[in-house]
């Protein structure tokens, strides 16, 4: 007989759902490839601006907004600023981590360029920094210019395969010591703080099991405080139909979600009561990905300027491509590290258990690091809005 679940819906009514396998053979659940399609390589001839562009925009950043303006407008130059249409007022509340988005948008920029033979000169906030509020000033200005000299960098290789996986990892396998070394040799010029808790020639599983704990909470404080709870709600894009629309956000391709949303029956807009089935599941989810993690890679800066977030961004998207070329994965954990009252305990206990004390530092990345799970796929790619979608050719705005 076929199992039923009951669910808990926004207003407090109950259905009757059937399972995931009573919708096998269904379609309009899964990512359509048209939301995918950024991520097959560009022609080789194309215009070098928007190659560089075309790999740019598969960078990681927050919550896939994709928040990246191109200027094409001075033939010589690729201006980029912040779309503010895009930002995460409640959980990044003064965009930090959507500047290191653009900080990695920058890196891979670089990277496509070197593939190309060119060479990259990037000039950050070349108008000046804004402090707590971006405004439309530009967060880099990158000139390129072919050279015998440069040779492709080895990261871009993995750009096509760099990904973002929440899924469990391998519990048996905290990180090994010469991989961390590796990741490690990627960022040692820059000048921040980089360290891994939780290697194979030092396990550390009292600190490892004392992150996970703060991540859960910083979670579970994040989906139940509604104002950050409907602020990711709103970016929800759920099933085939809703993805292929947007192109960016929080995918959502479970069958039976996908099938409540077109019965009308699961709402987008509607906060969910702390204890509701969705929230519960989501928690224990999040929990067993958790409780799977045996290593945590974390960045820090002396300081917390937008130059210091952006190179942060940048880091990070060098530690992201060198772990897929090792076969690592990697999911940033960023609640507990985000400047809202509701996770200034946990954010405050993070810096502590990596004892880089705010406010003199600030921890900008925290992130799960591991080997999949035995049998495992390969994590798919998440939607790209596409080139075109982020190119302005006309009069640049005013300030
Ligand atoms: C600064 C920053 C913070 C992020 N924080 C989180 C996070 O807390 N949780 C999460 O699941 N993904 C997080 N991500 C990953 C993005 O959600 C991911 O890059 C985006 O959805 C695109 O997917 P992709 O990386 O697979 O291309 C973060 C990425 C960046 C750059």
């Amino acid at each position: 007989m076929e199992r039923r679940h009951f669910i808990r819906i926004a207003g407090g009514g109950v259905v009757v759902a059937a399972t995931a396998g009573a919708f096998a053979g269904c379609s309009g659940f899964g990512i359509p490839a048209s939301a995918t399609a950024a991520w097959q390589p560009p022609p080789n001839d194309m215009d070098i601006r928007r190659f560089v562009l075309s790999y740019a925009l598969l960078a990681p950043n927050p919550h896939n907004r994709q928040p990246w303006i191109a200027d094409l407008s001075d033939p010589e130059a690729i201006s980029l600023r912040v779309d503010r249409a895009r930002l995460l007022p409640e959980t990044d509340p003064f965009s930090r981590q959507i500047v290191m988005g653009c900080g990695a948008f920058v890196e891979l920029l670089r990277l496509a360029a070197t593939a190309r033979g060119y060479y990259s000169e990037i000039t950050l906030f070349p108008d000046g920094a804004p402090s707590d509020t971006l405004d439309d000033r530009p967060f880099a200005r990158v000139t390129l210019t072919q050279s015998p000299g440069v040779q492709p960098d080895l990261l871009f290789r993995s750009a096509l395969k760099r990904r973002t996986d929440r899924r469990e990892y391998d519990s048996t396998r905290p990180v090994a010591t010469a991989d961390v070394l590796v990741l490690q040799s990627t960022v040692q010029t820059a000048p921040l703080q980089f360290g891994v808790v939780g290697q194979s020639g030092n396990t550390d599983d009292g600190r490892v099991a004392a992150i996970r704990l703060v991540t859960n909470d910083a979670w579970r404080a994040e989906l139940i405080t509604e104002r950050t709870m409907l602020e990711s709600m709103h970016l929800l894009r759920v099933g085939s139909a809703e993805i292929d629309e947007h192109r960016d956000g929080i995918v959502i391709t479970s069958p039976m979600l996908v099938t409540l949303k077109r019965l009308g029956l699961f709402s987008t807009t509607t906060f969910p009561a702390p204890d509701s089935k969705g929230t519960v599941s989501q928690l224990a989810k999040f929990d067993a990905a958790s409780a799977s993690t045996r290593s945590y890679l974390w960045l820090a800066t002396e300081g917390n300027s937008r130059e210091q977030q952006l190179l942060a961004g940048r880091a990070y998207a060098r530690l992201n491509l060198m772990g897929a070329s090792l076969g690592l994965v990697m999911h940033p954990n960023s609640q507990a590290l985000q400047e809202y009252a509701e996770v200034s305990a946990q954010r405050a206990a993070i810096h502590t258990l990596l004892q880089v004390p705010a406010p003199q530092f600030t921890v900008q990345m925290l992130a799960r690091v591991g080997y999949p799970a035995a049998g495992s796929d390969e994590e798919g790619p998440a939607p790209r809005r596409g080139l075109a979608a982020h190119l302005h050719e006309g009069p640049r705005p005013r300030v």
